[in-house]
């Protein structure tokens, strides 16, 4: 049976006990407001561990001022329901205040792959993500803990800080996982409107198209040009960015070499809510 911990002290006494025991512990951390994508990586973490923590925690340090972290989605119900069913033995859900008991002065921050992409349009994002992650990693000391591909980027900052600290864990990334439609599963998604959520659809349908023509070697700002007409076609989506960039790196590639992976990603505004996804492709 899960049981939900909400102190760091009693989420170490019951994982000190797993770990004399043996069991190797796997790490699925998240903001909450529970979907299939969160979901997926439970279910992979079944696979390498015998005991999963998921960490809910809407963690203040990574959203900007004028961002929404107070207006977030949150249900702590629903999600503990979902948890359990998808087989979590601890749910860790502090609050802000056991977290982050005074003013923080340490700031984990990733050169580099942080600075493109998300890193542009949210100045201190991967900050206050690289900070929360590797809190996490020390309360939980977990043998693996799982990220999704939705969040490439946070992907690639988060193996960089791991290699540059040597933190003892292993990193596994994991497919993202999207609706019917195409639209990669968000907890932001309850933000759009029916219509806004229809013209979404639009996103993926984008990378899709761009995935063939890089696969079959078309120029990359070509490339970009065509999938920045195909979403501006719809007239609700607002662009943040179109980029494609070598992965895991994400510098700029002048002709990507045969081998090379390609992280094909965007960020667009439907209304107030902005919607990231990517794919990547090996050249
Ligand atoms: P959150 O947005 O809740 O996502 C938690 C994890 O679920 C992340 O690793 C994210 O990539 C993964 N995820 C979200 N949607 C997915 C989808 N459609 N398919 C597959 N995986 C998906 O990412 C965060 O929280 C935070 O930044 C966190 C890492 C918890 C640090 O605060």
């Amino acid at each position: 049976t899960m049981q939900q911990v909400v102190t760091i002290a009693e989420l170490r006494q019951h994982l000190k006990e797993a770990r004399r025991q043996g069991k190797r512990v796997g790490l699925v951390p998240t903001m909450g407001y529970l979907h299939e994508g969160h979901l997926s990586l439970v279910n992979e973490a079944k696979k390498h561990c015998e005991i999963v923590v998921m960490s809910i925690f809407v963690n203040p340090l990574q959203f900007g001022p004028n961002e929404d972290f107070d207006r977030y989605p949150r249900d702590m119900e629903r999600d503990l329901k979902m948890a359990a069913s998808a087989g979590v033995d601890f749910v860790f859900s502090p609050s802000v205040g056991e977290m982050y008991p005074q003013q923080v002065k340490t700031n984990v921050s990733v050169s580099g792959v942080s600075e493109p992409l998300c890193g542009r349009s949210r100045p201190g994002h991967f900050d206050g993500v690289a900070t929360v992650v590797l809190k996490l990693f020390q309360i939980v000391q977990p043998d693996y803990a799982f990220f999704g591909q939705k969040d490439a980027q946070q992907v690639a900052v988060v193996e960089q800080m791991v290699r540059d600290l040597s933190v003892p864990v292993t990193i596994i990334p994991c497919p993202i996982v999207r609706e019917a439609d195409g639209v990669a599963m968000s907890s932001r998604n309850v933000y759009l409107s029916a219509e806004e959520r229809k013209q979404a659809a639009v996103l993926y349908r984008s990378l899709q198209l761009a995935e063939k023509k890089v696969a079959s070697g078309a120029d990359l700002d070509s490339v970009r040009d065509e999938m920045i007409r195909t979403i501006e076609a719809e007239p609700l989506a607002d662009i943040d960015y179109v980029e494609l960039l070598r992965y895991p790196d994400l510098t700029k590639p002048e002709a990507p070499e045969k081998g090379d992976r390609v992280l094909i990603a965007l960020a667009v505004r439907f209304g107030k809510t902005r919607l990231i996804d990517n794919v990547i492709v090996t050249v």
